[in-house]
Order: C-alpha cells, then structure tokens, then sequence
C-alpha cells in the first residue's frame, strides 16, 4: 500500500493533538481532509476548568483507539502513512508528553519522519485544510490572522506558513477568558464563550456600556473590562437581586458586542497600517456568532476578504496540525526523535 501511494506520490499525513483537554487524529492526503476524529474528555466540567493531571490520563486512555479511528475513517492502511505529527507546544505538559511519546512510538515503530508543530501556528494555517466536494476558500500569503481562543488573542501577520508576526496580542487576559470569567458571574458553565453567545442573540447589545481598555499599538487587554463587569453587576444587584435574572441576555449582549468591538478595533486599525485586505480569523472565539457578523460586515465595507473557519476547525483538532505538518514535510523539516515539548506561548 506504501508502494503504491508512493508510485501515486501521494503524501499522507498522521496529525496528533493533544495540549490541552481534546485527543483527536487526523489524516489529511494531499491537502485534503480523509478524516478528523476528536475524543473530548468531559470530566473536567465538574470542576469549572481543565484539570491538567486529569486530562493527561485521559489522553492516555483516548490516544489509540482516537488514532485507530481516524485511520479506519480514512480508510487507508497504516503503512501508507508518510509522517506522522504532534502538537509539540504550548499545552499542558503533560497533555502535550501523550502525543510527543506517541509520536515517537509510531515513528520508529512505521519508520516514518515525525513532525512538530506548533498549536498557534496551526491554528491560523487550518485555512488551508481542502475538503473533497467543498469549494476551497484558502489564503493567500500575506493575510492577516486574529488569533483568539481561551489563552490567547493575538493579530498575526502572515507571511509564509514558517515566518509569522505578531504585530499585537493580549498584555493581560486573552478575549476567550473574558468571555468564560463574565459568564461565570451570570452563573454560565464551563467554557463560558457559547453559553454567552446564545443569550447575547435574544439580548441588546446596547443595553448597557463597559468602558473599553486603552491601550498602545496593536496589543489588547481585557481584565479591565472583566473586572468593570464584575463591579457593575455587583452594583446593581444590591439595588436588585433579581438584576441578573432579569436582564441576562441584554448583559450577555452587551458584553460581547464590548469585546467585539475592542478586537475589530485593534485589528481594523492593524489592516490599515499593513495594507492587508486579507483577513483571516481563528481559535475557540472565532466560533462565536457575534465575531462572525463582525468579519462579514468588515467585509462589506472595507472590501475585506475574509476567512472565518468551518466550525469543526475553531476548537482543537488534528487537522490543523496534519495540514500544517504538510508544508513542513515538503520542506524536509522533520523532528529529531529526543525531541520534548514546551508549555509556553511561542509563534
Ligand atoms: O481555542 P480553544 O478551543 O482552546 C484554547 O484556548 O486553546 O478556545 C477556547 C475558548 C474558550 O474561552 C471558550 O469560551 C471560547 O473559546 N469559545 C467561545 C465560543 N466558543 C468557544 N467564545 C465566544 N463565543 C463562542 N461561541
């Protein structure tokens, strides 16, 4: 089968992430998606938060019958496999050592080239994932990438899929913590980001105002506005203890139009300086309904084009790390096997 997809010279990629609380496989052949499989560990919802010990056990358990899934899904043998890659970092550690360790298993095992990648990078290169029967709408270099998830909110100029900029991110909260801390006030669950989005849709967004954080340059910072949340329902609900109750959905509204506002600001402003049009948006929060309308009215009246993920793609998966282990296969860049993984933020 190897033989032959090499006569084909088909180029088959085994992704495997797992930083943080999702173990999930993909295998992407020439670009295109064969299959996306996500095991999603529930057991953190009890606690409000990922717990790190707890999901390293999980990815455990979850590694190989998540990876034997995507294979079977794609319905190719093993051995067909070119190389195989990891999210080396930033993650939990002990999250990322499941995917590394099995990464180094399977490439010794195969004798196949393994590949790091870097979660961020990935995310804001799953843009370039292709679909069988689905029009591809993919970037081309250089675009611009609003990078928002649970920890972290950058803008990102993309130059080449190995030379990325990062011309502004959060000093403090990233925009998805915002979104779960405010959530958690009006007394949402786990991550907060849908539940936010689902009141704010029956809600008005000019209900009430939050001041907006002002900051240098291109950089963000949203635990300002957290905490100005925070003491304005605390104000209102000693006059009112159904405040809250009572107006939900306009609070959840408002909020997220205020944090809407602050990231399409940063980044409208940063299009303009870079004299990009191409404008790419990624990560968790780029799920949300609010953010997506933001990017299509940017569209329309600055002639944007604009690239908004599948929403398979704005939580963690495999294919972003398959797709861009795909542009480092041709470049020959493989990891050396005594390679380890890293918890901080790098791009
Ligand atoms: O990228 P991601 O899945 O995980 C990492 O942080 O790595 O992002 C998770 C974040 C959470 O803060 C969650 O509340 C937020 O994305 N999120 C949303 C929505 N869906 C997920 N925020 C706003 N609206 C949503 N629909």
């Amino acid at each position: 089968m190897k033989e032959a997809d090499k006569k084909n010279n088909d180029v088959i990629i085994l992704g495997i992430e797992s930083s943080c609380d999702d173990t999930s496989a993909a295998i992407i052949r020439n670009g295109f998606l064969l299959s996306n499989v996500i095991a999603s560990q529930a057991v953190h919802s009890a606690y409000g938060g990922v717990v790190p010990e707890l999901a390293s056990r999980a990815h455990q358990q979850n590694i190989i019958p998540t990876v034997s899934e995507a294979i079977k899904r794609a319905g190719i043998q093993k051995e067909a496999i070119s190389a195989i890659a990891y999210t080396r970092g930033p993650g939990l550690i002990g999250s990322l050592l499941v995917g590394n360790s099995f990464a180094k298993g399977f490439a010794t095992a195969m004798n196949i080239p393994m590949i790091e990648v870097n979660h961020l990078q990935a995310h804001v290169l799953a843009h370039f994932i292709k679909e069988e029967n689905e029009p591809a709408h993919i970037p081309e270099f250089p675009f611009l990438c609003l990078l928002v998830s649970g920890g972290n909110s950058q803008i990102i100029l993309v130059k080449a899929y190995n030379d990325m900029e990062i011309v502004g991110q959060t000093i403090d909260d990233a925009a998805g913590e915002a979104f779960d801390k405010c959530a958690k006030v009006l007394g949402g669950p786990y991550p907060g980001g849908p539940f936010i989005d689902k009141l704010a849709q029956e809600g008005n967004a000019d209900a009430f105002s939050f001041s907006k954080p002002h900051i240098a340059g291109f950089d963000y910072s949203f635990s300002g506005l957290k905490t100005s949340f925070m003491y304005f329902i605390r104000d209102e609900l000693a006059k009112n203890p159904q405040f809250i109750e009572e107006r939900k959905a306009d609070l959840a509204a408002s909020i997220q139009k205020t944090v809407i506002d602050v990231l399409m600001d940063k980044l409208r402003k940063a299009a303009k300086q870079y004299g990009v049009k191409r404008v790419a948006v990624a990560g968790g929060v780029s799920a949300n309904s609010g953010l997506r309308a933001a990017f299509q009215q940017h569209a329309d009246k600055y002639g944007w084009d604009i690239f908004v993920p599948k929403f398979s793609y704005t939580t963690d998966n495999a294919a972003m790390i398959a797709i861009t282990a795909q542009f480092k296969y041709f470049d020959a860049a493989f990891d050396s096997i005594d390679s380890v993984p890293f918890s901080k933020v790098v791009i």
